[in-house]
């Protein structure tokens, strides 16, 4: 089987890929190299022996996506991650937001239906359910109005989807991501955040390898047990296998449904302490953090229920906090040359 992966040299993607083509999978990539680097291709042949074809294309250029499936035939589905991800940015650039995410996937599908491909895994986010009011969140749970841009195009990407699965032959998996983070055992391959990062992880392992001096806590007095947020983190490489299942399920045409939902999560909350406690048992490394307001736009607590994932999916998260922080903090010493 060929399965394309859009944005397959990013983080969730590469990971993915790996996955993929150990499993025997032929893995063709595009991607735009906004924010990954060819050379993610190379690291994924290392690990796995085998080669994915990469092809530096852009998703919003539609004549260059044309000419991409006129020269690659025979495509089994695709897994599309291509998509800027970075919350705040998204409340900033939100035009930038909407061209990327919601262009990019229009010129995607509309290729796919010229071309006769019609299965699609797309990469959606926990972020569609907003403050959930009852844990944890089910696929049933309502979906909230979007936080921010960014929010807003993962809820239109998986809208389209419904969609056009009503009219069309298309078939798609939806999967909604929790936290991702962690890195391949490798550590080949992993998050590379391009300036100061947003997310939790990558700042704790750049704070303790020296890149950044604090980290700041934001806000320990929320209404759960310790005070700080709650959010249900998953590993990479649990993420990455689920996709595994979910082709196989849309392969196969193993459900009567066009367009299914999966949350993709633990369903184990941790707060910010905790994974913070967590990393330095694992790093043997002293954070230096604080605690500081609150920021905007955070829900308080949010995990995932896993049973239609377990149960439909035949997929189980195996990976705990503690492998989460020691695979990230060995990736980010790999990047960052850390010799002690
Ligand atoms: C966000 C997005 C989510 C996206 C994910 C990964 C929202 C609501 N969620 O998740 O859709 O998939 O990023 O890109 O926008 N924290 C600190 N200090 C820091 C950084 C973070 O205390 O320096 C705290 C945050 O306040 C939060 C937790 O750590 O409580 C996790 O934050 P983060 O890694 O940014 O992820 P989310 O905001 O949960």
């Amino acid at each position: 089987m060929r399965i394309l992966i859009t944005g397959g040299t990013g983080y969730i993607g590469s990971h993915t890929a790996v996955e993929l083509l150990n499993s025997g999978y032929e893995v063709l990539i595009i991607d735009n190299l906004s924010n990954s680097n060819a050379g993610v291709a190379d690291k994924i042949e290392k690990i796995t022996g085998r080669k994915p074809i990469f092809s530096k294309t852009d998703l919003c250029d539609r004549s260059g996506l044309k000419e991409y499936f006129r020269e690659n035939k025979n495509i089994d589905a695709v897994i599309h991650f291509a998509a800027f991800k970075a919350v705040g940015e998204s409340v900033q650039k939100p035009l930038m937001y909407y061209s990327n995410n919601i262009s990019g996937m229009i010129n995607l599908l509309e290729e796919m239906s010229e071309n006769k491909i019609e299965n699609i895994v797309y990469s959606s986010s926990c972020t569609v359910y907003g403050e959930a009011d009852k844990l944890p969140v089910t696929e049933d749970s309502p979906v909230k109005k979007a936080e921010s841009p960014y929010g807003f195009t993962k809820q239109v990407g998986e809208q389209m989807l419904f969609d056009a699965s009503k009219v069309s032959d298309l078939h798609s998996v939806i999967l909604r991501y929790f936290n991702p983070t962690g890195a391949h055992d490798s550590a080949l391959i992993g998050e590379l955040p391009v300036g100061i990062p947003n997310n939790l992880v990558p700042y704790i392992t750049q704070t303790a390898i020296g890149e950044r001096e604090v980290l700041t806590v934001n806000g320990n007095d929320y209404d759960t047990p310790d005070g700080t947020n709650i959010r249900d983190y998953i590993h990479v490489v649990d993420l990455a296998k689920a996709h595994l299942s979910a082709l196989d399920r849309i392969l196969s045409r193993k459900s009567s449904e066009k367009a299914e939902v999966f949350n993709l999560g633990t369903g184990k909350g941790n707060s910010v302490m905790e994974v913070i406690k967590s990393f330095e048992k694992v790093s043997n490394k002293k954070l230096n953090y604080r605690i500081g307001p609150r920021r905007e736009g955070d829900v308080v607590s949010i995990y995932s229920e896993t049973k239609k994932a377990n149960e439909v999916l035949g997929w189980k998260a195996e990976r705990d906090i503690d492998n989460m922080m020691l695979t990230s903090w060995n990736w980010q010493k790999a990047i960052s040359g850390y010799k002690k």
